[in-house]
């Protein structure tokens, strides 16, 4: 079969004989036995480090994960400088749960947890920072700064949080480039190896910040009421 990688811009074919391989194992047949300079990045080779996420015929995948079939066309994730061939760099993509205040602030004492509490933001804990939903958002066109799927649900995992002592201060650190500037298409959700759901999590968020007191700043200047002018006999 042919495996097309997009090389720091250009296309380059490949090919290797069809096993029943991961995308990851054909690369580096690929890098072991054709071009040594060939470059991407990878862990555990097991869905759980996230480090090998990148996208195949335009939509992300863990390379660790999927099966690749002849005529594939492989390049790296959107959104994030590239360093080299399938390699970006994360960096400010991960910078963002810092913005979004995303860890635990716990009380003194820490009240317990019933199995129903802990369920609430079970999956959401699963999130292994692969970035392909990072890469998917198409807020990033028009807004660097939007602090994104992955932050934005980890900051929803600890507001939901029964024992988070500071809600208050996670919903606030989400208001500008966060909740309101997603469009909730959902392109962040399909793509999500772990079976998170970004776009729902925001929508939460955006519940969580009307209790609170904010609302969308598309809206702050609408009065509230629709002027049809005085009436006329
Ligand atoms: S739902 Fe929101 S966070 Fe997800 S891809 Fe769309 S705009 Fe981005
Ligand atoms: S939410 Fe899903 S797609 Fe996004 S970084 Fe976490 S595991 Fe990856
Ligand atoms: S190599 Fe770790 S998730 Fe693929």
């Amino acid at each position: 079969m042919t495996i097309n990688i997009i090389r720091n811009g250009k296309k380059a074919t490949f090919k290797v004989v069809q096993k029943d391989e991961t995308l990851l194992q054909v690369l580096t047949e690929i890098k072991t036995t054709q071009d040594a300079s060939l470059s991407f990045a990878s862990g555990c080779r097991s869905s759980v480090c996230g480090s090998c996420a990148m996208r195949v015929n335009g939509k992300e995948v863990l390379a660790c994960a999927y099966k690749p079939e002849s005529g594939d066309i492989i390049e790296p994730l959107k959104n994030v400088p590239l360093v080299r061939d399938l390699v970006v760099d994360v960096e400010k993509a991960l910078s963002f749960n810092k913005v979004a205040k995303a860890w635990a602030v716990s009380p003194e004492a820490l009240p317990s947890v019933s199995p129903e509490q802990a369920e609430v933001n079970e999956v959401q804990s699963d999130c292994i920072l692969c970035g392909a939903c990072y890469s998917a958002c198409p807020v990033y066109a028009v807004n660097p700064e939007f602090i994104g799927p992955f932050a934005l649900t980890r900051n929803w995992r600890y507001v939901s949080d029964v024992r988070e002592a500071d809600v208050a201060g996670k919903i606030d650190a989400v208001q500008t480039n966060g909740v309101w500037d997603c469009t909730l298409c959902g392109e962040c959700v399909p793509v999500c190896p772990q079976g998170i759901a970004p776009k729902s999590d925001i929508d939460m968020l955006r519940n969580k910040s009307n209790v609170l007191g904010y609302m969308d700043p598309k809206y702050a200047n609408f009065g509230g009421g629709l002027d049809f002018g005085a009436p006329s006999f």
